[in-house]
């Protein structure tokens, strides 16, 4: 496995896995790489000849009070971690070689399906995303670019992205891998002591009472969306938001209708924790 830290030398690779033949497809992460991850690695594997996992903590998406300094870094199990799984690179740049030394005064924004959810709670965050993408993509030069939908709102925000700036790159969205128990796997879940995970629980617990009662025919989003916080503020989350929106639009919708997305952002201790689920509404066509 090649690991790479230069953007020229990752160009490089990247242009004679292509003039090969080979179709190349990426894997951006920030690292602490867990199961999650290693899924997307996967998934990576069956759309494309070759996989470059990126791994790059990006501060731009960081704002000034959140875990930038604090986020872990384990760069060496990582890299074991991509070589057992079968990635032929991972690029691992520095900031100062993605981002120069001066002022970043060019941005990437989208300005539609970023305001809302975390965008709100995350002015910058977004804008931060957006533009690492969009220099990762000019460094790996993919075919494919694999994403979770654990970060739903990042994903769709990707797509729109790619479509909008023209990238010939097929974005590819991979279900969440969770713990047996239903926690969502992250690199944050870390921070949690054993009794904030017990506690964090409730927020797969709620979110599936919730698809069940729709299915069942509830319509009201005020209903569901009061469940949901009274499941989690019991447990002793204290909530960030929790929204019900078309899945695609991601608008906040008064009247459950049409493919549904119920999104929470939620703190357990001091440790912000996001999940969703997608809900098909089986008494509707699309
Ligand atoms: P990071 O949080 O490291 O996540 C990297 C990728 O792994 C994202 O596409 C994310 O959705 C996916 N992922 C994380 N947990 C997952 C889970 N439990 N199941 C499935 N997929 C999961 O997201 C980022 O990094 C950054 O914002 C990045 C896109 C790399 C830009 O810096």
């Amino acid at each position: 496995m090649k690991i790479i830290r230069s953007i020229k030398a990752m160009q490089a690779y990247s242009t004679s896995l292509r003039r090969k033949g080979r179709t190349i497809a990426v894997v951006p992460t920030m690292g602490c790489l867990h199961e999650g991850h290693l899924t997307l690695v996967d998934t990576a594997k069956k759309h494309a000849d070759s996989v470059i996992v990126t791994i790059f903590v990006n501060p731009t998406q960081f704002g000034p009070k959140e875990d930038f300094s604090k986020y872990p870094r384990p760069l060496r199990r990582d890299m074991s971690l991509c070589r057992k799984r079968g990635a032929d690179a991972v690029f691992t740049p520095s900031a100062e070689e993605m981002y120069g030394t001066g002022a970043t005064t060019t941005w990437v924004e989208e300005l539609r399906l970023s305001q809302g959810l975390c965008g709100k709670s995350r002015p910058i965050h977004f804008r931060g995303v957006t533009t690492v993408v969009a220099k990762l993509f000019n460094a790996t030069l993919p075919d494919v670019a694999v994403f979770g939908k654990k970060d739903y709102q990042q994903a769709k925000i990707i797509q729109r992205m790619t479509r909008n700036l023209n990238f010939p790159v097929r974005i590819v969205l991979q279900e969440t891998v969770r713990e047996k128990d239903g926690l969502a796997l992250s690199s944050r879940n870390s921070y949690l002591s054993q009794d904030e995970k017990d506690a964090a629980l409730s927020i797969r617990r709620s979110l599936l009472s919730a698809k069940s009662a729709i299915l069942k025919g509830e319509k009201s989003t005020a209903r569901i969306r009061k469940s949901i916080v009274n499941g989690i503020t019991s447990a002793g989350g204290r909530i960030d938001y929790v929204e019900i929106v078309g899945a695609d639009s991601l608008e906040p919708l008064r009247k459950i209708s049409g493919k549904t997305l119920i999104a929470v952002a939620t703190f357990f201790g001091k440790t912000r924790l996001i999940d969703n689920i997608e809900i098909q509404n089986r008494f509707e066509k699309d």
